[in-house]
């Protein structure tokens, strides 16, 4: 199956860069948002990227007006009607997903792939609210989704052989590196990812070092491009704790319990990059 129209529903983190890219791509892009003023929020994040690359030579201003002549904003999920695909990317929270799949499912046309960007929840669950389980599959972007290379593909029970072969020729039209993994919470990198990051926060919490030394600690001990705690206010802390609870429900294991620390900090406000402050405090611009 050839995909033309995109349909993507949230424009948050995730869902700019998801647009973002499929517009960039040459594909015509449905998003779909709770209300104008989130719609207008990954809009300005878009064109804001969109004039740095151009500024930086990396992009010329036709392709830059090309992709936002490909976006198309909405508040009513019965707009995506004509996508071929649509990658949901709202917030971490298995009833709201399961809500907006239900509606999609009566909404799409019957060859659409249903798609879940999320980090941690089980695919089956949101693919057995559909009549359409053999067409719903999880496509996992990171974030930030124009630079990382990566796309997880997850293959529930029931997604069928031609679903994932069309997921990952678009993938791959996306310009991304496509892995699959089987349906249990974390995928591949999140199951690697979250207790390295939920440990360094035990480390803080337990005053071993300051943030700023266990990141340089990783970066300079061990090559990664950013510490764990940087990576973590990218991330953002709610979005962690979310990921993390589900991890710890599925698997039962210490590893994934959220350290008393990352949940006040959620319950403070202070959810990463994204609210100003997260870790580190990002309210001064720096
Ligand atoms: N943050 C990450 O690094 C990351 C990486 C990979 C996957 N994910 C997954 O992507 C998803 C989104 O995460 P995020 O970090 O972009 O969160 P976010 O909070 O930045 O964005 C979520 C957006 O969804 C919107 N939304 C909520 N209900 C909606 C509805 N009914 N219809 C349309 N839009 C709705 C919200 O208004 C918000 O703008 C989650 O499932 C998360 O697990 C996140």
């Amino acid at each position: 199956m050839e995909i033309r129209n995109v349909g993507v529903v949230g424009f948050g983190l995730m869902g700019s860069g998801i647009v973002q890219v499929a517009a960039q791509s040459g594909f015509k892009v449905t998003v779909s948002e709770v209300n104008e003023d989130a719609l207008a929020k990954g809009q300005k994040k878009i064109a804001q990227a969109l004039k740095i690359a151009v500024r930086k030579g990396k992009m010329e201003q036709d392709a830059a007006d090309a992709t936002l002549a490909n976006i198309h904003g909405v508040t009513d999920l019965a707009e995506l009607k004509d996508s071929d695909i649509v990658i949901e990317a709202a917030t971490e929270n298995p009833e709201l997903k399961r809500t907006i799949f239900r509606t999609l499912d009566e909404t799409v046309g019957d060859h659409a792939i249903l798609a879940s960007n999320t980090s941690s929840l089980p695919i089956i669950e949101m693919a057995a609210v559909t009549n359409r389980p053999d067409r719903f599959l999880g496509m996992h972007f990171f974030n930030p989704v124009p630079l990382m290379k990566l796309l997880e593909l997850v293959r529930a029970e029931t997604t069928s052989d031609e679903t994932l072969a069309t997921a990952r020729a678009f993938g791959e039209k996306l310009g991304k590196d496509v892995i699959v993994a089987k349906d249990l919470s974390g995928f591949v990198v999140n199951r690697l990812l979250v207790p390295y990051i939920l440990d360094a926060v035990r480390l803080l919490e337990s005053g071993v070092a300051t943030a700023e030394d266990i990141d340089t600690g990783m970066r300079l001990g061990c090559g990664h491009p950013m510490g764990p705690l940087t990576l973590l206010d990218f991330v953002g802390l709610d979005t962690t704790l979310s990921i993390c609870e589900i991890m710890f429900e599925e698997f039962k294991d210490a590893k994934y319990a959220a350290p008393p620390l990352l949940k006040r900090l959620v319950a403070a406000g202070y959810y990463g990059k994204k609210s100003g402050r997260g870790i580190y405090d990002y309210s001064s611009g720096a």
